[in-house]
C-alpha cells in the first residue's frame, strides 16, 4: 500500500470515538501513520492509534492537546451533530460545534499556525432550495446545526492551511459508535419492518470512507485551502435511497412507505435538496467516491472493499 505523504510527525484526529474520525483514524494507520485521535464522553480503542480524552469546549484542554501531541496535520471532525439536541440545547450546541472549533484553531495558531488543518462541516449550511450547490453558491442554513456548522467554518478558514471540507450525508461500515444513516434502513429491511421515507427530501449520500480519503488528499496538497465540497456521485432522495437497499439485499419494495418531507414535523427544519457539486475536490485531489449502490454491495454482501 503507497504511504500517505506526511513527512512525519503524529497526526491528530478530533471526534476519533465518532463515525467519520474512526474511519479516518483506521485509514491513517493503515497506511502507516503516527495518530493521535480523540475522544469525549465515549470510550474507545482503535488499533495502532493512541486516544486521548479530551473536551475541546474547555479552552485550555484544547491548548494541552495540541502542545502535547505537536501535531504534524490537524483534522478536526469532533462536533454534537444530533441536529434535533442542537435544537433544544442551543447554548451546550454553540459550544461544542462553534467553542470548539475556535479554541482548537487558537491553540494551532498559538503553537503550530503552519500545519494543515482540515474541518469537517455539512450539506446542510445550504437552504435546499437551488441545488446543486457548488462552494461559492450562498450559506443559508436552516437549522442551528447547520447555522453554527457555518459560523465554525469562518476561524478555520483564517489559519495558513486551513480547508473546509463540507460533507454530504454520510453512509459506510458501522464504526464503534455509530453505524452511518443507513444502519437503521438495513436493520428495518433486515426484521421486515415498515420503512417510512421521503420522496421530496434529495441529498448526495456518500462513503464516510471516501470523504476521510479525500480528507488527507487535500492535507497533503500543497496549494489546497478554503472550501470543498465532497458528496456522493448521485442525487437521491431517502426513498430512491430506500429502493437502492431493497435492490441490493434482493427483497421487494412492499416495507417501504412513501412520505414527505413537507408533511412532516421535524425538531430541526430540514432542507429538501441539498445536493453538492464536488467538482472542486474533483479537481484537486481526484475525487471519485463510489455509489450508494456499491458501498452497500460491500456491507451486505461481503465483495471486497474498494480501498
Ligand atoms: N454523519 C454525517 O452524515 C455527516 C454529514 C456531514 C457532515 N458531518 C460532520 O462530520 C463530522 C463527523 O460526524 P460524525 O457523524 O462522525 O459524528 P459523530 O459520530 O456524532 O461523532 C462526533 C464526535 O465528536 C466528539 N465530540 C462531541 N463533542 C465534543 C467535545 N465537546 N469535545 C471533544 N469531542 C467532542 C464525539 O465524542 P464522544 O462520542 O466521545 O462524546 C465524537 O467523537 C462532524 O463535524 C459532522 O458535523 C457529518
Amino acid at each position: 500500500m503507497t504511504k500517505l505523504p506526511f513527512e512525519s510527525g503524529v497526526i491528530l484526529v478530533t471526534g476519533a470515538s465518532g463515525f467519520l474520525g474512526e474511519h479516518l483514524v483506521r485509514l491513517l494507520v493503515a497506511d502507516g501513520c503516527e495518530v493521535a485521535g480523540t475522544s469525549f464522553t465515549r470510550s474507545t480503542a482503535i488499533a495502532g492509534a493512541r486516544i486521548v480524552p479530551v473536551d475541546l469546549r474547555d479552552r485550555a484542554a484544547a491548548e494541552r492537546l495540541v502542545r502535547d501531541v505537536r501535531p504534524a496535520a490537524i483534522f478536526h471532525c469532533a462536533a454534537i451533530t444530533d441536529a434535533g439536541l442542537c435544537e433544544r440545547e442551543p447554548e451546550s450546541a454553540r459550544a461544542g460545534i462553534l467553542d470548539s472549533t475556535a479554541n482548537l484553531v487558537a491553540a494551532v495558531e498559538a503553537f503550530h499556525p503552519g500545519i494543515p488543518f482540515v474541518a469537517v462541516s455539512t450539506d446542510l449550511v445550504f437552504d435546499g432550495e437551488n441545488a446543486p450547490y457548488s462552494e461559492s453558491a450562498e450559506a443559508k442554513p436552516l437549522s442551528l446545526y447547520g447555522s453554527l456548522k457555518y459560523r465554525a467554518e469562518s476561524p478555520v478558514l483564517g489559519l495558513a492551511r486551513g480547508i473546509v471540507l463540507r460533507a454530504a450525508l454520510m453512509f459506510g461500515p458501522p464504526t464503534t459508535h455509530k453505524g452511518g444513516f443507513l444502519s437503521w434502513m438495513i436493520n428495518a429491511v433486515a426484521t421486515g419492518q415498515p420503512l417510512p421515507l421521503f420522496e421530496d427530501e434529495v441529498r448526495t449520500p456518500v462513503d464516510g470512507r471516501d470523504v476521510a480519503r479525500a480528507m488527507v488528499a487535500l492535507a497533503t496538497t500543497a496549494e489546497a485551502h478554503g472550501v470543498f465540497h465532497a458528496g456522493g456521485p448521485e442525487r437521491l432522495s431517502r426513498m430512491e435511497m430506500g429502493r437502492i437497499l431493497c435492490r441490493v439485499l434482493g427483497t421487494g419494495e412492499n416495507l417501504l412507505v412513501p412520505t414527505r418531507l413537507a408533511d412532516s414535523n421535524y425538531p430541526a427544519p430540514r432542507p429538501r435538496d441539498v445536493s453538492l457539486d464536488s467538482g472542486r475536490l474533483r479537481k484537486a485531489v481526484g475525487f471519485g467516491p463510489r455509489t450508494l449502490e456499491a458501498g452497500l454491495r460491500e456491507l451486505t454482501e461481503q465483495t471486497p472493499p474498494r480501498d
